[in-house]
């Protein structure tokens, strides 16, 4: 048997009529298919837990995710090979707990709440495997480290250090965010990961054979930078970000790395290096992206790549096969020397023009 357990927030208000209608064609269809449980209701907060055989148990829940009474429905643990129930005798019991004024029942309103709150924080803040481990009722910290082939994606803005000296902290930060969440979007919609943001440099992985959705992705984040330039401001640091890509394809270790203290869940290995030097790349070859053949050799045959050429990669002994792609968005305008100073002279730019916005001292 499985044992779900789900917290969601009502999309609208629900009359107590709407709230216990659910229930008794909760308990009807229920008792039909064996499945027990209880659902909880306060402060416009569901929380259920659902045990029952594990395709009943399956079949209804794809059911309640498409409920229009609620949304933002996260799953907080589901447990297989359950041999007992819980709630052998309630086909569901509703219990509304904003009903009650019992004080004992206070904690647990407020416990629901929170754990609704805090659940939709650590989702920000952590990898989509390590929230499904806890959804699927495994200890993240328990998942053994495997090799699966990956492809790694690293991103980081050009002249970034002379950024952070021309511009405020609150610019660069709004500057970042912009970045990343053009990153984020493209490569979670393509069926990325992100991995780590480090500074300016955004690290993501894609599996194996995703090589065009890995390249999709880049080319919409490229794309949406340059929409980004063209409509700021003419005084805004965003008019010159600009951004450098490198792809690389290998067999990595996925999984738990660091101290008992603190952990991180990556992605290590050769072609994590390989990508991040990739990157570095871009710059040498006045490209925006560039890729390893290992990623070419992925791709459908709707992409025409182009042999950059043979090039060693700084501290590494290997010589490495370089593409890119022929599109107005992945080629420079001008050399990467120039590109700087465009970006040098920009940031010059802003800077006078803060100044004299100053107020004078008379
Ligand atoms: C918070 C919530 C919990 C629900 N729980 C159950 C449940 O335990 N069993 C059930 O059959 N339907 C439940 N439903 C209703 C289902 O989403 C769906 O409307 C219903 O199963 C359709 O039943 P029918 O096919 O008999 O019309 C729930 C809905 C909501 C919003």
């Amino acid at each position: 048997m499985k044992r779900l357990s789900y917290i969601s927030k009502f999309s609208r208000s629900l009359t107590k009529r709407e709230i216990e209608n659910i229930g008794k064609v909760s308990q009807t269809n229920n008792s039909r298919s064996g499945i027990t449980g209880v659902l909880l209701c306060c402060g416009g907060i569901f929380f259920q837990i659902l045990e029952g055989e594990d395709e009943c148990i399956d079949s209804l829940y794809s059911k309640i995710l498409q409920d229009e009474r609620h949304s933002q429905i996260l799953c907080l643990k589901s447990e297989l090979n359950v041999t007992q129930r819980q709630f052998p005798d309630w086909s569901m019991e509703v219990i509304v707990l904003d009903e009650n004024h019992d004080i004992l029942l206070q904690p647990i309103k407020i416990l629901l709440q929170t754990l609704g709150e805090s659940h939709a924080i650590l989702a920000s803040y952590t990898q989509s495997e390590v929230l499904q481990a806890i959804e699927s009722g495994f200890n993240p910290l328990d998942l053994k480290p495997r090799y699966r082939e990956k492809i790694i994606f690293f991103a980081d803005i050009v002249s970034f250090t002379g950024l952070t000296e021309k511009l405020q902290v609150t610019e660069v930060v709004d500057l970042l965010n912009q970045f990343f969440t053009i990153c984020t979007k493209a490569i979670v919609s393509h069926g990325g990961e992100v991995t780590k943001f480090i500074g300016d440099c955004v690290m993501a992985y894609f599996d194996g054979d995703r090589a065009d959705d890995a390249l999709q992705a880049s080319l919409e984040i490229l794309t949406e930078l340059e929409i980004l330039r063209n409509q700021a401001d003419s005084y805004s640091p965003l008019r010159v970000l600009y951004i450098g890509i490198g792809l690389a394809k290998g067999n990595v270790l996925e999984g738990n790395i660091g101290s008992h203290i603190k952990k991180e869940y990556t992605v290590i290995g050769d072609a994590v290096n390989l990508a991040a030097r990739m990157e570095t790349m871009t710059r040498q070859l006045n490209r925006f992206l560039v890729f390893s053949d290992s990623v070419r050799l992925g791709l459908s045959d709707r992409w025409r790549p182009v042999r950059l050429g043979d090039f060693q990669a700084k501290g590494r002994e290997e010589i490495v096969e370089v593409y890119s792609i022929d599109d107005v968005l992945t080629l420079q305008k001008s050399d990467f020397r120039k590109l700087k100073q465009e970006i040098k002279q920009h940031l010059e730019l802003i800077s006078c023009q803060q100044a004299s916005q100053q107020p004078t001292l008379v």
